[in-house]
């Protein structure tokens, strides 16, 4: 079922994502060459916690660290480790919070230097694709109208979405019904309703759709090797317009 979260709910998860996001506005200004990827992830650990939050994926399902780091072909859930960003990579932080029993979620994608055109419009339509998303998150559309928002924007421009991987209701867990592809016809699913809240994440692929997991059983990539991009917010369903807890 999809709970619906009271006032004093969608407070606590407005709390959450906002330290949520000032770790982002700290961890940009770290994204530069040279950089690895496992400085970026123990400063997010420490940072959370002083902000007196817990980071939320680590040992989550036993994931051992407290950001992913997904670079280039690797499309989620990127293990930090003591590779270095080089100029040229595109890298996709993913990154959650949890405080007062609440949950946030949410990931960017950085440009690490100068970046291909072919990189760059990547990030640019994959965001785009996740705010005509969540422009769709309105009291009395349907949960799939978002689904085809982020598909159409997605392949109107010549790109592959991936299908084995959704985004899904938040709150008193990370993954709560509903799941949320990024694909499939609008008018399907659940209505939404004031006071859902849901963690939007279209991952968007220059190449095929298809992905794998690597050896360390985390890592996704695309089976091409070609580029991938991944933007999410953690949304709430309001009697207006839709309220983005994380930004
Ligand atoms: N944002 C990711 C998701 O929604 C969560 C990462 S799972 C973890 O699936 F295991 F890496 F924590
Ligand atoms: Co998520």
């Amino acid at each position: 079922m999809i709970y619906i979260k009271n006032k004093t709910e969608l407070d606590l998860i407005r709390k959450s994502g906002e330290i949520l996001r000032d770790t982002f506005l700290e961890i940009e200004k770290m994204i530069r060459v040279g950089v690895r990827t496992e400085e970026l992830d123990s400063f997010a650990e420490e940072y959370i916690h002083s902000r007196g939050a817990l980071p939320a994926f680590k040992g989550y399902q036993g994931y051992p660290a407290s950001i992913c780091a997904s670079i280039n072909e690797e499309v989620v859930h990127g293990i930090p480790g003591p590779r270095e960003l080089e100029e040229g990579d595109i890298v996709g932080i993913d990154m959650g919070v949890i405080r007062e029993e609440f949950y946030s979620d949410a990931t960017r994608t950085y440009a690490v230097g100068e970046i291909t055109e072919e990189a760059r419009n990547l990030m640019k339509i994959t965001k785009e694709s996740l705010d005509l998303g969540i422009g769709k998150v309105r009291a009395g559309n349907y949960l799939s109208d978002i689904s085809h928002a982020i598909q159409t924007h997605a392949e109107e421009n010549g790109y592959s979405v991936v299908r084995s991987l959704v985004g899904h209701g938040i709150g008193r867990q990370m993954h709560e019904e509903p799941q949320i592809p990024n694909f499939g016809p609008p008018g399907q699913g659940p209505v939404l309703k004031p006071g859902m809240v849901l963690a939007i994440e279209p991952m968007v692929n220059v190449g095929t759709k298809d992905v794998l997991t690597l050896k360390d059983k985390w890592t996704f990539v695309t089976v091409d090797r070609e580029l991938s991009c991944h933007f999410e917010d953690t949304v709430a369903v309001t009697e207006g317009d839709p309220e983005i807890m994380t930004r």
